[in-house]
């Protein structure tokens, strides 16, 4: 069974198909790429997988599971972390409460453990803390971790953004262009985090991309869409030798 599986999934925004037909299969570890140019239906395919729209047609299933129909936090809750790509961080928290805050999704106190503050919500505070440092750490943030957000580069706050994705233990972690914004040496160290991510928590990751260099390095497995429909789908080499791919990004900088 996929761990990920989208079947013939089609969204409109009114008259617009923003995303036709599309499928996709993930299965557990994997590292697939999704590219395209601007306005391609990328991060529809996200909001659509991850709750925040519904499609008005298709099929989406974690492990088997029907996803259509559930909230965005119950979605995450089975195992589906995602990133956004304009970031969405909280201007006003340092960087430690972010992971921290990202956790209490993940953990039901029964009301009365939480009223009278029990043994266990202690212990599981004290675990808290040490895995958002742990995750500080490996995102190369842990020396920011007392600072607000809004005080850190951009490239840290990208990180931040990934640690606290990856604080509900994801099966699977959705990308929305991780290296927006960031200079080349900034992707550089993304695509070795990307990497230490996948191998130390063998989480299977989804990944939009603008530039072909990171998903090249990256994925296995890439998908190029365009107007919504999937163009061409292969391995790195055979997506960058596509014709049609070439098309689709004439005159962009970003074919390299
Ligand atoms: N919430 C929305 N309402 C209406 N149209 C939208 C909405 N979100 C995206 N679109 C449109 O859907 C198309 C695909 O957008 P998007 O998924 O953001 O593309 P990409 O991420 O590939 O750049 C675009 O034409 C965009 O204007
Ligand atoms: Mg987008």
């Amino acid at each position: 069974m996929a761990l990920l599986q989208v079947d013939r999934m089609t969204h409109y925004f009114g008259g617009l198909q923003a995303v036709g037909s599309y499928s996709l299969r993930i299965n557990p570890g994997e590292i697939h790429g999704l590219i395209g140019p601007n306005g391609a239906g990328k991060t529809t395919v996200f909001n659509l997988i991850t709750g925040i729209h519904t499609p008005t047609e298709g099929g989406v299933f974690l492990e088997g599971r029907r996803l259509i129909g559930l909230r965005p936090h119950q979605i995450a809750a089975l195992g589906l972390g995602r990133t956004f790509q304009n970031m969405l961080l909280w201007r006003h928290m340092t960087v430690l409460e972010h992971v921290k805050v990202a956790h209490y999704a993940q953990i039901n106190y029964g009301l009365l453990s939480a009223l009278l503050g029990s043994h266990r919500r202690y212990a599981d505070e004290a675990f808290i803390e040490k895995n958002s440092l742990h995750l500080l750490d490996i995102f190369d943030v842990a020396h920011y971790a007392d600072q607000l957000v809004a005080n850190l580069p951009y490239g840290a706050q990208r990180r931040v953004e990934m640690a606290r994705a990856m604080a509900i233990r994801p099966k699977i972690l959705l990308l929305d262009e991780p290296t927006a914004g960031m200079t080349t040496e900034e992707m550089i160290q993304m695509i070795g985090i990307v990497r230490k991510i996948h191998e130390q928590f063998k989480v299977a990751i989804l990944l939009i991309e603008h530039r072909l260099k990171f998903v090249m390095e990256l994925c296995r497995f890439v998908q190029a869409l365009v107007f919504g429909k999937v163009i061409a789908e292969g391995t790195p080499e055979e997506i960058r030798s596509n014709p049609k791919v070439i098309e689709a990004y004439l005159g962009s900088e970003d074919v390299s």
